[in-house]
């Protein structure tokens, strides 16, 4: 991190988290805190609130979580600099400079001069084509029906005949030969010297999330070859790892995203509403698409051409989104051949059906195969369904597995005991969760996506993975729907998920911590028998340390929203966030509390000496035999509250 926890400190300190949410969110007061509509799960019952004893949110639904730095750094899907940057302007606070190398800041010029001669070149052609020099690039968007404003939204320009007028006109506005040839909108040849890349093409210029232009696209106005040309990738313009107007598309209150072949789709869409459109950049999509677009939603619908090179791209990328984590379903768009000539040809509202009733890509998959094989020769039909039952075993989850199952036995008419039976043959030989072409992802959810419906709302679902291995920590808690079983899913080949009993410590975690940060006047009573080591799971053990620290200090003062900012990630704070928000309901007799609490500690610590002993070696005989005495201490110790 860039700066110190003080600095982060003292920004929030100066913060009013009510205040920041607000400014987005409609917020009721209710008791003590606030509620509203979360803005990371679509719902229509507010399990979103804001806590200002806390200085913190949490919302119910998804497990969305965080100080006010979280907040603006998932609502803006900014990074944790930014945010904090944000912050301290409200507050008027100066952050000191943070500590970059010499090669960063050379880097970052760099980068920031490559911009410079994008934004002025998009800015260029933006003018031509509103000018004499672009009535040919304006007749060919205005006879493809694009508004003004929809040209204007997309920043659509033109490039004309003249081979060198954007580079001299860059050369002009200061920017070296270097500079405007790594940028790539211009080339350079012995014959020509320096000339532009793009002539007699309208443009479209690419911009990153946060709007900025990195690259272009050019097409020609007729039949010609190539139809585009695209900016090469440079140190900013990674095609790989951007996608066309996700910086529109990121606003979107749609629950999905659209994901299709061409600029001109997603430009269309946009013009008809369909502001979910995105599109990828003239080259394959990437797993790098799929994760950018996974920070942005959980389900996405493929809008491909209906012909057979775009029927074997969405197959492919089903497969691509699926490992990248996304729910994926596909768009008919026949007897049409792309978005875009769909909606000329019958408008919106047919388009909104076709959205609506999109497949879902595992019957996709299922439909497309079955026109390899033939329903009425025995044998034909007997291998398809075998390759059914092996895509079926792709499900590592048996209640997913038996949905699919099921929906599957019913489309093609088997029966389904018999398909069952056929699953778990293959499934027995070769494992389940194992087909990796195909059938469905670890991370594949439900069928149907009403992911948040009937969740529910028990702190217990929303316990945050406990060790700190790679697979959870990738796959932290995310906004939306997440459950446990979300937020540490069960995987295929690698570590089993956390055991039931392991659930059961997370949660008694959970409740102590918070019960700590609500009331804090308790933690010297604990702090004598447990300290964070004793906390199973590695971000239960930052955390704890974060607010022993804090409270060996000060003693009154506990500080969730800072022990949540001390964790650079969305998802780690979300999980912090998380633990900070487990209610202990119905105990109301302080009796009755003061025993809750020592039995709590006794759990944690039982279960501390237990992973202890088992180490064996790794603990000193020392610390064991301290740990066992504070155990049996522990039995007879009176808590007060
Ligand atoms: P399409 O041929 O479907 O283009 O290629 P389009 O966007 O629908 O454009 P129109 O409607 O014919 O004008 C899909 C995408 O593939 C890339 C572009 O990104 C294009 O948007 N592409 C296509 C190229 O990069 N180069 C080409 O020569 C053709
Ligand atoms: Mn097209």
């Amino acid at each position: 991190m860039y700066y110190s926890q003080e600095v982060v400190d003292e920004v929030l300190a100066n913060t009013d988290i009510v205040d920041v949410v607000s400014a987005h969110v409609h917020l009721k007061k209710q008791g003590k805190d606030y509620v509203g509509l979360c803005p990371f799960h679509n719902e229509k019952t507010p399990s979103f609130s804001v806590i200002p004893g806390k200085n913190m949110f949490y919302c119910f639904g998804c497990g969305a979580g965080g100080s006010a730095i979280t907040f603006l750094m998932k609502y803006n899907n900014c990074t944790f600099r930014e945010a904090l940057q944000d912050l301290a302007d409200r507050a008027q606070i100066t952050l000191p400079a943070p500590n970059y190398s010499e090669e960063t800041k050379k880097r970052e010029q760099h980068r920031q001069d490559l911009l410079a001669v994008n934004k002025e070149a998009a800015t260029y052609y933006y003018k031509l084509l509103r000018s004499r020099k672009g009535e040919r690039g304006m007749k060919y968007f205005t006879d493809r029906a694009l508004s003004a404003e929809t040209m204007k939204m997309f920043g659509l320009g033109f490039a004309d005949g003249a081979r060198s007028d954007l580079t001299d006109h860059l050369r002009k506005k200061g920017f070296s030969d270097e500079l405007i040839l790594e940028s790539d909108v211009a080339v350079f040849n012995e014959k020509q010297g320096l000339h532009d890349r793009f002539f007699n093409r309208v443009m479209f210029p690419i911009q990153d999330v946060r709007g900025r232009v990195i690259g272009f696209g050019g097409r020609v106005l007729g039949d010609a070859k190539p139809k585009y040309i695209n900016s090469s990738d440079t140190q900013i313009f990674d095609k790989g790892r951007n996608l066309y107007a996700l910086n529109l598309a990121r606003r979107t209150k749609a629950d999905h995203l659209i994901l299709c072949e061409g600029y001109m789709d997603v430009i269309a869409m946009h013009q008809a509403g369909f502001n979910q459109a995105v599109a990828s950049l003239g080259t394959a999509f990437t797993p790098g698409q799929a994760a950018l677009l996974r920070r942005y939603t959980k389900r996405v619908l493929l809008a491909y051409d209906s012909d057979g090179a775009g029927v074997r791209a969405a197959l492919r990328n089903i497969g691509i989104l699926r490992n990248g984590g996304l729910e994926s379903s596909v768009i008919d768009l026949r007897p049409h051949k792309d978005p875009d000539e769909f909606i000329k040809a019958e408008g919106k509202e047919a388009f909104q059906a076709r959205i609506d009733s999109a497949e879902n890509s595992f019957f996709y998959e299922l439909r497309i195969l079955s026109q390899s094989y033939r329903m009425d020769d025995p044998a034909s039909r007997t291998a398809f369904h075998r390759e059914i039952a092996r895509k079926l075993c792709g499900f590592a989850d048996e209640i997913e597995r038996d949905n699919y199952i099921a929906a599957a036995a019913e489309k093609y008419f088997i029966k389904t005991d018999s398909l069952r039976r056929l699953v778990a043959q293959y499934g027995n030989a070769n494992g389940y969760g194992t087909d990796t072409q195909s059938g469905a992802g670890e991370r594949s959810k439900t069928f149907r996506s009403g992911r948040n419906q009937g969740e529910s709302k028990d702190f217990r679902s929303r316990i945050p993975p406990g060790d700190g291995n790679r697979e959870s920590k990738s796959r932290a808690p995310q906004a939306g729907g997440n459950g446990a079983a979300a937020a540490r899913p069960f995987s295929r080949r690698l570590a089993p998920g956390p055991t039931r009993a392991q659930k059961a410590l997370w949660e008694k975690q959970c409740l102590l911590l918070t019960w700590i940060i609500d009331d804090p006047r308790i933690f010297p009573q604990i702090s004598r028998y447990l300290q964070p080591d004793d906390f199973d799971g590695e971000i239960y053990v930052r955390t704890a340390s974060r607010l022993w620290d804090q409270l060996r200090k000060d003693p009154e003062a506990a500080n969730a929203a800072s022990v949540i900012s001390s964790f650079e990630t969305p998802q780690e704070q979300e999980a912090t966030a998380a633990m900070f928000n487990s209610h202990l309901e119905g105990i109301e007799d302080k009796n009755d509390r003061e025993k809750t609490l020592r039995e709590l500690v006794f759990f944690i610590k039982q279960a501390s000496l237990d992973r202890m002993t088992r180490a064996g070696g790794a603990s000193s005989l020392q610390t064991l035999l301290t740990a066992k005495q504070q155990l049996q201490s522990l039995r007879s110790a009176n808590f007060h509250l």
